[in-house]
Formats: structure tokens, C-alpha cells, sequence
């Protein structure tokens, strides 16, 4: 799809080969084993061996890519997608309501997890959304904000919104995140880096004695066994490494942690027999814990881009490194100074209500009006309606949540048409933040190599792709006014012919996709409405097996959600440290 990282992985000039096994092995039996070394993984591995008496072991099937500059040098953001090194890339199953497409879902592999590989955006969600105990880190806040590079393609963002009716935030972060603001990175602004799980949490202290990570170990089962107080136990955990089958025994205290994320999560739930029976007893596998809620219910935030050719061709973009002169050479000022494109980060960002999309109060009240009516009509189960009338509640609390996202991104970024050399694009991507529309991640094999069927349910509300095909007229609009109407050229994707509404929508569907941000696989709720974990995190039905991911989160978010993930597993540490009570 992202035809310039082809080109750019070229350009892959170091490489570096570590050892399987990370740390000195101490021990036979840990305190904690943490099942994937991902955002949620890392997060957890530090903060659980900052107590010298506890053991930690984490298991990740990639690698520890510590020293590929690939992943740490900001401007090469993207070119590691779809490198199966580092990304699992699964994909998903064809349904109707979405021309049958299959949809590629990356999801990093290797210590750090998807933040190796993602944009390094990073946000907010809005007050209303999460309770406000959050503090402001002014310094922190300086130096996520050191951009280095923007590209002046992007120049005309905050002008053009603001002609557009949507405000100017100074401060995303603060709670209040519906407007167009620049946004911060995850990029060590010293050494112009990517900041990722692993590098911030687990290189700092990869020396502490009681944690050991093994990587290059997949795990593919937890084995249970029935408890004494009629919850389960884990008893066991099974994983290949250098293509042996090995096991890591649970002790009485110990506690099994699932990081895998959104995908392998539910897989590995469903493998150790923790699901719906309906899925599980088909394939023979022996139902410890009837838990329906497993992969059922997943939200998928659906994505997809314009892209304009800039009329100036000089205008530095991320076009450009499919120069490989002009690529070569921004390569050197950024080894030598560390400025230049290769510190890149993707800064424009815009949260709107529906509103500002579709042009008025009333047609956004009226959209909102006939949903909320299908949902009181509809064939929906009681948690599904708390869950859709929730959508709604924000809906109309305009001007609080965003409901769609749309960015500025300095290149060309979309699917249908690829890019010319020498020529420079700006493409807005379109982003669905509250989807109504729900989907389910399920085993179809026991094996657990066998990647699980991910049904992402893409419109199956109708109301999500009604949304999609208004914005992409707010999106010729941002196009064609203020200081984009002289710097913007021709659309390039999906080109002006695309006008009538179904036109719109095949393309849509046929070139947009996930924005990774699936959650909901293993949802915190009351196991009545379809949960799976409990406010401790802790599996129901099982004594001693917790999950730490995106899987746990019930609702989107108006954000990138690497912050409130973050946030979720020092939570999640404290948690089960005892340190705080739920
Ligand atoms: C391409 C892309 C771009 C993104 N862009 C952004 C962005 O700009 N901003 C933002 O905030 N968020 C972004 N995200 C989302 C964010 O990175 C993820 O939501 C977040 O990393 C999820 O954390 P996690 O702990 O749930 O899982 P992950 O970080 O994905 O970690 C899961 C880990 O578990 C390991 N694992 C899985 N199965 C097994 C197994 N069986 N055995 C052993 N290990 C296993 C995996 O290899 C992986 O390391 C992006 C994601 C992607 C994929
Ligand atoms: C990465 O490079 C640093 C500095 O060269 C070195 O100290 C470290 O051991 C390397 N890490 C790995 C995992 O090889
Ligand atoms: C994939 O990524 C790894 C790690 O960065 C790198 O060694 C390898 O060359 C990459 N493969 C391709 C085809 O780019
Ligand atoms: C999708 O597949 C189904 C079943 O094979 C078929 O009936 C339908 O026509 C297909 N839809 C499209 C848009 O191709
Ligand atoms: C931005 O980065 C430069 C170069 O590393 C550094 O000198 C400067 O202090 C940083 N500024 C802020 C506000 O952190
Ligand atoms: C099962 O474990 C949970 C969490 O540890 C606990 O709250 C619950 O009481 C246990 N169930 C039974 C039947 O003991
Ligand atoms: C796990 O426990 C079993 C039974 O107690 C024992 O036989 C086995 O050696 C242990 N395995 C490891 C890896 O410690
Ligand atoms: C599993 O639980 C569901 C929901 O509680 C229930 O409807 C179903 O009958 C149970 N299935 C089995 C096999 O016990
Ligand atoms: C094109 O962009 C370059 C680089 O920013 C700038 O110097 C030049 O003035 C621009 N040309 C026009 C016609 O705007
Ligand atoms: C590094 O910066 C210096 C000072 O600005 C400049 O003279 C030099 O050309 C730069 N080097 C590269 C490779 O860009
Ligand atoms: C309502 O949904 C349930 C579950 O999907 C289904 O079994 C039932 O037939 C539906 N009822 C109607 C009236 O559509
Ligand atoms: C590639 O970049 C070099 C150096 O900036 C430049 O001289 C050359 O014209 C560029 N080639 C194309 C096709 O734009």
C-alpha cells in the first residue's frame, strides 16, 4: 500500500544480530511471567522488577532491534511496515459490507511491540472521556514538542482549519483536544530517536538481575488447571524458541500476565481454553472458563487519504526519500547534526465533531437523531445499546469529543494511484474515532501459529461510512481554501471524477483501512455485558492469569492511544503490586 517505504527500506544500512536470551537466567520459576514484550509488555517488565525480590520473565516472539536504525531514526517511520521481521501482518477476512476486501492489520513484533513500528504520534483523549487525574509534565511536554523538521507543506494547517470554524488548540494534551493543534512525537528530542516501549523502558535497566526476557520465543499455549475455590489456574506456559517446544512452570504465587495485544491475546486466551464454548468445543478443545466475551466485540477505528499534488515542487516532503541521492544525503545531516528529514514527525493534527464536518448543527442532529433511533428499534443486546448510546452521548456532547480526526501527512499516502518522482504531495487522512460498527478476533485452528480469523465488521453500521463520505468533502473543502488553494495542485487519490456518494464509498472501502487501533478483545466490563477481564485486569474465572493490552479497553478513544496504554500498564502495575487498590 505505502509504496515510498519500499523504496525506502533500501536504505537499510546497519544491522545488528543479538542473542536469543537477554539478561542472566535466575531462575527456573518467576513471580511474573509477562506473555509479549510489546508497549503494555515493557511497561509492565520494568516497573514490576523495580522490587529486587520479585522475578519477572517476559517472552516475546521477536527480536530486541535495540541498535537498527531502521527503527530508531524518526524519518524512516513506515519502512518497516510490512517487514515480517518486525510485523506480524495479519490479515482479515472478507466480508460483504466491504467488498469482500481483505485488509491488511499490521502489529509490531519485537521488544517494544507496535510502538517499533508506528508513527510516534502522540495524543490525548478528550477530559470527558477519561477522568481528569492527569497532570501536566511542562518539561516533558518542551521536549516532545522539539520539532526539528516540519514540512512547509503543512505550513497552512492551523490557518486553514481556524477559516474552517475549528479552533486553534494550544495544549492537546490538556483534555480539551477538539480543534487543530501541531502534536507531539515519541522522539527523544536529544538524540532525535524514536522513543519507543523498549528503548524507554527496558534498555535503561536491561541489567537488573531479576528480569529476564527471552525473544525469538513464541508463546503458544497456558496450560490450566482446575483451582480450589472454583476459579482456574494457570499452571503452565508452552513456547517455541529456535524451534523447540519449552515450558516456564506457574507456581502457586505467580501470575501469568497477557501483553500480545489486541490480536494474539484472545488467540492465546481461546488456545489455553478460556472463551466461547461455541468457538472452542468444534475445534476439541477442553472449555476451562465459559467466557463469551473472548475476541467478541472488537471496535476498529477505519481510515483512509486524500492526497494533493503540491504546485511546488521544492517543498521538502517525505517524498523526497524515494530520492535516493536526496535521501542519501539527508541520511548524513541527520548522522552528523541530527537535523533535517530524517527527524520527521507527522505534526498536523485536527479533532472535530460531526458538525464541523457536515457543515451544520441541524444535519449533525438530524444524522445523530435517526442513529439513536435505529438503536432504540434495533435487534441490539443490552449491553450493546449501553455501549452504542454511549457513542451517541458523545455525539451530542459537540464541541467536547472529537469524532473524527482528520491529518496533515507531508508525502504521498494513499493506495489507488502511486506517486511520481520528483514530484511532492500532502495527503489528509480521514480517521473514524467512534465506530458503532463492531467486529470479532476468533482461533480457527488449535494451533497457535495459525493465525486467528479477525472479522473487523467494517460498516456494518451504516452511520460510520455516512460519516467517512462527509469528510471527504470537508476534505476538498480544507483543500481549496486559505493557504492550501495556492499549494495544492491536483487531487491526486481518489481523484476529482469521484464525486456521487456511492463513488465515495467504493472508494473508501476499496483504499482506506485500519488505523491500528483496534481494542476490545478482552474487555474490562462486568462479565454480564460481555467482559472478560475484571477491574484488577484479572481474567474471570481464572485466579491467577491477568490481561495488560489494547484488548482490555471497552470503548474507543478520541486519540492515539499509546498514551492511555501507557498509562493503563503503570496503572496495571501498581495494580498488581498491591501499591493501589481498584
Ligand atoms: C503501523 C502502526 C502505526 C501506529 N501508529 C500509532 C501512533 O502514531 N500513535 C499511537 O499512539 N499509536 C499508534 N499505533 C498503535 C500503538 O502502537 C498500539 O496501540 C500499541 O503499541 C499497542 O500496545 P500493546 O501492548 O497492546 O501491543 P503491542 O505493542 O503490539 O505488543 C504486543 C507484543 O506481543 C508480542 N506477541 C504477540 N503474540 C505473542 C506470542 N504468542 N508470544 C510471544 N509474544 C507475542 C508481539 O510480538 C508484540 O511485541 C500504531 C500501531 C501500528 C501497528
Ligand atoms: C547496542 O549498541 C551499544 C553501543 O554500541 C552496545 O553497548 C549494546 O550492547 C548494543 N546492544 C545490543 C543488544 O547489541
Ligand atoms: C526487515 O527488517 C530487518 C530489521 O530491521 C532488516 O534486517 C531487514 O533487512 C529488513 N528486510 C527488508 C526486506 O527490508
Ligand atoms: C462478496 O462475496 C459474496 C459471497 O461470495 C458474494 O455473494 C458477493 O456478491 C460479493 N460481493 C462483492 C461486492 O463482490
Ligand atoms: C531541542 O533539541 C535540541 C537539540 O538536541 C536541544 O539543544 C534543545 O535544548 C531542545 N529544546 C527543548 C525545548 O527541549
Ligand atoms: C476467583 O478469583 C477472583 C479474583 O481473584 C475472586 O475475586 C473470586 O472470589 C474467586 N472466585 C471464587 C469462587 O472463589
Ligand atoms: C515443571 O514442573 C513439573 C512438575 O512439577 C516438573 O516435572 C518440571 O521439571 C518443571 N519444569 C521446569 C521447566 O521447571
Ligand atoms: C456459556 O455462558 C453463556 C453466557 O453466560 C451461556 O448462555 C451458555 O449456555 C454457556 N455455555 C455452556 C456450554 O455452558
Ligand atoms: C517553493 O518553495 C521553496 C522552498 O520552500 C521556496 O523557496 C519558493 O519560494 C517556493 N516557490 C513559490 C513559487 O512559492
Ligand atoms: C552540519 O551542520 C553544519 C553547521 O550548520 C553544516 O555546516 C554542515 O554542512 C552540516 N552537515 C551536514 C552533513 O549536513
Ligand atoms: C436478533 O438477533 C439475534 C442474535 O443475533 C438473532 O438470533 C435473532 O434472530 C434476531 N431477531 C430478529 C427479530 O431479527
Ligand atoms: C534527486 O535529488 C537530487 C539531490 O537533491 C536532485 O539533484 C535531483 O534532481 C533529484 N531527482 C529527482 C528526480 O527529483
Amino acid at each position: 500500500m505505502l509504496t515510498f517505504f519500499s523504496l525506502v527500506k533500501s536504505l537499510l544500512y546497519f544491522l545488528a544480530l543479538f542473542p536469543p536470551s537477554l539478561g542472566s537466567t535466575i531462575a527456573q520459576e518467576y513471580d511474573y511471567i509477562i506473555i509479549g514484550g510489546g508497549l503494555s509488555g515493557m511497561t509492565l517488565a520494568n516497573r514490576l522488577s523495580e522490587d529486587p525480590s520479585k522475578t519477572v520473565l517476559v517472552i516475546e516472539a521477536g527480536g530486541f532491534h535495540s541498535n537498527d536504525s531502521q527503527v530508531a531514526i524518526p524519518g524512516f517511520l513506515g519502512s518497516t511496515i510490512g517487514n515480517t521481521t518486525l510485523d506480524w501482518g495479519f490479515s482479515t477476512i472478507p466480508e460483504a459490507q466491504s467488498n469482500n476486501n481483505t485488509y491488511i492489520w499490521h502489529r509490531g513484533k519485537g521488544l517494544g511491540g507496535s510502538t517499533l513500528i508506528n508513527f510516534m504520534a502522540w495524543g490525548r483523549p478528550a477530559e470527558l472521556e477519561i477522568d481528569g487525574s492527569f497532570t501536566e509534565p511542562p518539561q516533558a511536554y518542551a521536549v516532545a514538542n522539539n520539532l526539528t523538521f516540519i514540512s512547509e507543506a503543512q505550513i497552512p494547517w492551523i490557518s486553514v482549519l481556524n477559516t474552517l470554524g475549528v479552533a486553534h488548540i494550544q495544549d492537546a494534551l490538556s483534555g480539551n483536544d477538539v480543534g487543530v493543534w501541531m502534536a507531539p512525537a515519541t522522539i527523544n528530542a536529544q538524540e532525535q530517536t524514536r522513543s519507543d516501549a523498549a528503548s524507554a523502558y527496558y534498555t535503561p535497566i536491561s541489567s537488573r538481575t531479576n528480569l529476564v526476557v527471552e525473544t525469538g520465543a513464541e508463546v503458544l499455549k497456558i496450560v490450566i488447571n482446575s483451582g480450589l475455590d472454583g476459579n482456574v489456574t494457570a499452571s503452565q506456559v508452552q513456547y517455541m524458541q529456535n524451534g523447540r517446544a519449552l515450558t516456564v512452570n506457574v507456581t502457586d504465587a505467580a501470575e501469568v500476565i497477557l501483553s500480545a495485544g489486541v490480536v494474539k491475546t484472545p488467540q492465546l486466551l481461546e488456545l489455553s481454553g478460556i472463551g466461547d464454548p461455541d468457538i472452542l468445543e468444534p475445534l476439541g478443545i477442553d472449555v476451562k472458563v465459559n467466557l463469551t466475551g473472548v475476541g467478541a466485540g472488537i471496535i476498529d477505528q477505519f481510515f483512509y487519504g486524500v492526497s494533493y499534488e503540491l504546485n511546488n515542487d521544492s517543498i521538502v516532503t517525505l517524498d523526497d526519500l524515494r530520492n535516493t541521492t536526496f535521501a542519501a544525503a539527508a541520511l548524513e545531516e541527520y548522522e552528523t547534526n541530527k537535523t533535517g528529514l530524517f527527524t520527521i514527525a507527522v505534526a498536523a493534527f485536527s479533532l472535530m465533531p460531526l458538525a464541523t464536518i457536515v457543515g451544520s448543527e441541524d444535519e449533525a442532529n438530524q444524522m445523530i437523531n435517526a442513529q439513536a433511533l435505529k438503536i432504540a428499534q434495533g435487534n441490539y443486546t443490552a449491553a450493546e445499546k449501553e455501549r452504542l448510546n454511549a457513542i451517541i452521548s458523545g455525539l451530542r456532547s459537540c464541541g467536547e469529543i472529537g469524532h473524527i480526526e482528520v491529518v496533515g501527512f507531508p508525502g504521498f499516502f494513499t493506495a489507488k494511484s502511486a506517486p511520481e518522482d520528483g514530484k511532492k504531495y500532502l495527503t489528509f487522512t480521514a480517521d473514524l474515532q467512534f465506530p458503532f460498527s463492531t467486529g470479532s478476533i476468533h482461533i480457527t485452528s488449535t494451533d497457535g501459529t495459525v493465525q486467528p480469523a479477525i472479522h473487523p465488521g467494517y460498516f456494518t453500521e451504516d452511520f460510520d461510512l455516512e460519516v467517512l463520505i462527509a469528510t471527504l468533502k470537508f476534505i476538498r473543502k480544507i483543500a481549496t481554501t486559505g493557504g492550501f488553494e495556492a499549494l495544492l495542485g491536483d487531487e491526486i487519490d481518489p481523484g476529482t471524477e469521484i464525486q456521487s456518494d456511492s463513488d465515495i464509498a467504493e472508494y473508501i472501502k476499496n483504499f482506506g483501512g485500519t488505523e491500528y487501533h483496534t481494542v476490545g478483545s478482552a474487555a474490562m466490563l462486568p462479565q454480564e455485558k460481555g467482559g472478560v477481564v475484571s477491574p484488577e485486569l484479572m481474567v474471570y474465572g481464572t485466579s491467577n492469569i491477568r490481561v495488560v493490552d489494547m484488548s482490555i479497553l471497552p470503548l474507543q478513544i478520541s486519540a492515539h492511544p499509546m498514551s492511555t496504554l501507557y498509562g493503563v500498564a503503570e496503572k496495571a502495575a501498581d495494580i498488581i503490586r498491591g501499591v493501589v487498590t481498584v
